[in-house]
């Protein structure tokens, strides 16, 4: 294409995001132009309803279209924007885009994590660009730097809290003393959480986020399937009191990690609420903020904090894409493609080294310390603290262990659950970051 002409942009979705999208490209016209060497034109915005209400969004309502296809198939579009979500039909969108030569930004952290290989094959045969920085962590610079900053280091550890809704429910839980419910109500009325919040909560969405993170991270392809999900629902006030006793707070981490086992290196990837030390530097991100930790051999620590969600900070991270899409266009030359010659085999859950915070309620009588104590031996989990309250027939026991793998815990709970002398497991929390 010509340098004398603008870059044609279209935009699928006008959403939360698609609207701050179109809000920034006009405020920032200017600058935009001198930083891209050419002015950013929209060709035209696909959305579901034309009648729908979009207030005094600064644009030209006849480019509104319900004909996403036909927008992306014109000749004259450059770069198409997709900020609408979902697999189908923003999958076959973009994989006809790509193949056309043209450039793609998305934000669709969905669809990235669930079938990326194929948008990934269809950039390289279209020759195009495909940027996602928005699709995790919001308006955090953070896919760039993983993609291209870190490709001389090796990454070791990713943690991060990628979901701004859960992190705002256990801020609110540790501040106040909230329940789950109380606190999810807070976060429904301040607009944080979804009217449906299963994605968030159930820990779908960050799930999503640490596929595409450990894919970038470790040279790898890593899908939503290959993620061991745990949600958040069941984290108590009881669990984050217990939590603060011990120096703690709870957060829902994505922790992926790179390993090695006999089959040669590995990876696991892993979304799960965890007790984290207050000194960690996750424990102090609160609201609905989000932070990666990146550890990386030669770097060291690194980490990444900002807001992780809403429309104008999301809308930040699909106009830097934009920009470099463009830039690419006019230069003709082409982002650095998928890096993921490490194909790495994906380690499940049960090999996974952790620790676990277990709360007991067991018969006070002689000698259940010692039979509560064999269970853990005889499934070779190290105890590292004891604590116990006793009543009159009847104590609470809080127990601690060393790193042992996933599944050595989960059968010393689940074998402890059997125990005539356990009344009930209170809660049971992995523990990460130093803590206990
Ligand atoms: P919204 O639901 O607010 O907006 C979706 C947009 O897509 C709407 O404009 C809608 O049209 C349009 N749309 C839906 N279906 C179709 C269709 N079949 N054809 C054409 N247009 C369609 O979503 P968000 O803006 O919140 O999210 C967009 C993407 O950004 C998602 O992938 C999401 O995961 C991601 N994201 C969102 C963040 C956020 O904070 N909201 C943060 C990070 C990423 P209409 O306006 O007519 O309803
Ligand atoms: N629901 C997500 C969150 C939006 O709460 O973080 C950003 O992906």
């Amino acid at each position: 294409m010509s340098s004398t002409r603008s870059v044609r942009l279209a935009l699928l979705g006008c959403g939360t995001v698609g609207s701050e999208v179109v809000r920034l490209l006009h405020e920032q016209a200017a600058d935009l132009t001198a930083r891209i060497g050419a002015p950013l034109e929209l060709a035209g915005i696909a959305v579901r309803r034309l009648g729908r209400e979009r207030g005094d969004l600064p644009v030209d309502p006849s480019l509104f279209t319900t004909d996403a296809l036909s927008l992306i198939k014109r000749d004259d579009v450059d770069v198409v924007i997709e900020v609408v979500g979902g697999i189908e039909p923003a999958r076959s969108w973009l994989i006809e885009s790509l193949r056309a030569g043209k450039s793609v930004v998305t934000a669709n952290k969905a669809l990235l994590a669930e079938d990326g290989g194929t948008l990934h094959a269809a950039a390289a045969e279209g020759g195009a660009d495909l940027y996602y920085e928005a699709s995790v962590a919001g308006a955090i610079p953070l896919l760039r730097p993983l993609r291209e900053s870190l490709h001389g280091d090796r990454v070791t550890q990713v943690t991060g809290i990628v979901n701004g809704t859960t992190n705002f429910i256990l801020s609110s839980m540790a501040a106040t003393g909230a329940g789950f419910d109380e606190a999810l109500e807070e976060a429904t009325e301040l607009g944080y959480a979804e009217a449906d919040p299963t994605a968030d909560v159930e820990g779908f969405d960050a799930a999503a986020k640490a596929a595409i993170l450990a894919s970038l991270a470790f040279h790898t392809r890593v899908t939503a399937a290959d993620v061991f999900r745990e949600g958040m629902t069941g984290v108590t006030a009881g669990d984050m009191a217990s939590a603060k006793e011990m120096g703690c707070t709870i957060k829902l981490l994505c922790i992926a990690q790179r390993g090695s086992g006999v089959e040669g290196d590995t990876v696991s990837v892993r979304v799960h609420p965890a007790m984290i030390p207050l000194s960690h530097p996750l424990a102090g991100v609160g609201d609905a903020f989000n932070a990666v930790f990146v550890e990386a051999e030669a770097a060291g620590p690194l980490m990444f904090y900002g807001r992780g969600a809403g429309g104008r900070p999301t809308a930040s991270a699909v106009l830097g894409d934009i920009v470099a899409a463009a830039r690419n266009k006019l230069t003709g030359t082409r982002a650095p493609s998928e890096s993921n010659y490490a194909s790495l085999a994906v380690r499940p859950i049960g090999e996974s080294m952790t620790r676990y915070h277990i709360s007991l309620d067991v018969a006070e009588r002689p000698g259940v310390l010692a039979t509560v104590a064999g269970v853990f031996a005889q499934h070779e989990v190290s105890i590292a603290t004891v604590r116990q309250s006793g009543r009159e027939d009847d104590a609470k026991l809080v127990i601690v262990t060393h790193s042992a793998p996933d599944a050595a815990l989960a059968a010393t709970v689940e074998a402890l659950s059997r125990l005539d002398i356990v009344r009930s497991i209170a809660s049971v929390l992995r523990v990460e970051g130093g803590a206990g």
